[in-house]
């Protein structure tokens, strides 16, 4: 990418801004000074790959739980090169190549973080794979450990199996020796089957009665992103000793009133089951960023990923300017597995 400078001749970087709610093309890639010298304790991280998700699709439509007001840049994680570091930070730090969450303002070619949120990322592993498995595979590995403690020989249900987090989540239960189902459009069945799962076809199937078939003594833990209606017929479908792990609301993504409004009746419900004596738990699940368990979760997933006992599924990498048109594919819903926005690819390239 060729480098620009502003008047002073000073190098100039770029960013992509959400300025308002509205549909992808209302995103605006912004040149801005470089970044300032790093503070104390931060480092700046050239960004190398940095993932598009399901939350941007949502904090366009000023949807999403924990979203910032507009203005600001969207970006929930990325994979890096550490330029330079600030008073009180390791100067070995410098050069090496580091994940970070940062649930927004990633989606620009240098970060400055705070230097005790960055994960180192193994030798050899590909930035925009890696970055797949940052967000999505740290949340499939805490809730098929830390949430349902997945064991083998038991059966578990996957809503989304061809997203994002869905295909971690499948291949992660998969090597903690489970059988898995898995729900997603018709189109995409062969890719959930590749991943290892039996497909149902949640828009044209009714999925508690296929599950009845597959696994007549119900399920040891349904993942569930979809919430709304349904939520009770995860719930219902699970065995005694089951764990639901409710995580997003995407059915209510089109409705309107406060972002919060949807998942009140989540919560409500999780309460209200986990009061009930019926040996089931149902928990509501948000990824845990403290900074020691995440980059020892990361590290795990990273590990794997590098060892090939998992695969990111990187659908396609564009260049950071052609954000409105990944999270596009994203809205469209014609993608299977990660987006990817990669700054060093710069405009022209076509990668897919
Ligand atoms: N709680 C947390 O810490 C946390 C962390 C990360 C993500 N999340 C949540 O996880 C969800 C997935 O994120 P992502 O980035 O993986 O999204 P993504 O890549 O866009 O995948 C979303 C998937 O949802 C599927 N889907 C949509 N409606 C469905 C329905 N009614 N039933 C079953 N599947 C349905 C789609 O399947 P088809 O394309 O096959 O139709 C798609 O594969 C989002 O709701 C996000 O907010 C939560």
């Amino acid at each position: 990418m060729m480098t620009k400078t502003n008047e002073t001749g000073a190098e100039m970087g770029i960013e992509v801004v959400m300025p308002r709610e509205g549909g992808p093309e209302v995103l605006e890639v912004a040149r801005r000074d470089a970044p300032r010298r790093p503070k104390a304790g931060e480092a700046v991280v050239r960004v190398e790959a940095t993932g598009v998700s399901f939350a941007e699709v949502q904090m366009l439509k000023g949807r999403y739980f924990m979203q910032p007001k507009f203005p600001f840049v969207p970006g929930y994680d990325l994979v890096g090169e550490v330029e330079s570091v600030g008073e009180g930070v390791d100067g070995g730090l410098v050069g090496q190549r580091v994940a970070a969450l940062t649930q927004t303002g990633s989606w620009a070619d240098r970060v400055a973080l705070d230097a005790k949120n960055l994960a180192p990322v193994p030798d050899g592993l590909d930035s925009a794979d890696a970055v797949a498995a940052v967000t999505n595979g740290v949340t499939a590995w805490q809730m098929i450990h830390r949430a349902a403690s997945v064991r083998p020989g038991q059966t578990v249900l996957v809503h989304g199996a061809s997203g994002g987090v869905g295909t971690l989540l499948v291949q992660l239960a998969r090597l903690a020796g489970a059988e898995v189902i898995g729900t997603a459009s018709a189109s995409k069945h062969e890719h959930v089957r590749a991943l290892g799962a039996i497909p149902i076809d949640y828009r044209g199937e009714d999925v508690p009665q296929r599950v009845r078939e597959i696994s007549p003594g119900g399920l040891d833990a349904v993942f569930d992103h979809v919430g709304g209606p349904g939520l009770v017929d995860s719930w219902r479908m699970l065995r005694r000793g089951g764990t639901l792990v409710t995580y997003g609301s995407a059915s209510t993504l089109g409705d309107t009133g406060h972002r919060l409004k949807p998942y009140l009746p989540i919560v409500g419900q999780v309460l209200l089951w986990s009061a009930m004596p019926n040996g089931k738990r149902a928990t509501f699940y948000y990824v845990q960023r403290w900074p020691k368990l995440f980059k020892e979760d990361l590290s795990t997933v990273l590990s794997l990923l590098a060892e090939g006992k998992i695969e990111a599924h990187v659908d396609r990498r564009l260049p950071l300017e052609r954000a409105a048109e990944a999270l596009g594919l994203l809205v469209s819903g014609k993608v299977s597995g990660k987006v990817v926005l990669m700054p060093g690819l710069g405009a022209e390239s076509r990668l897919s």
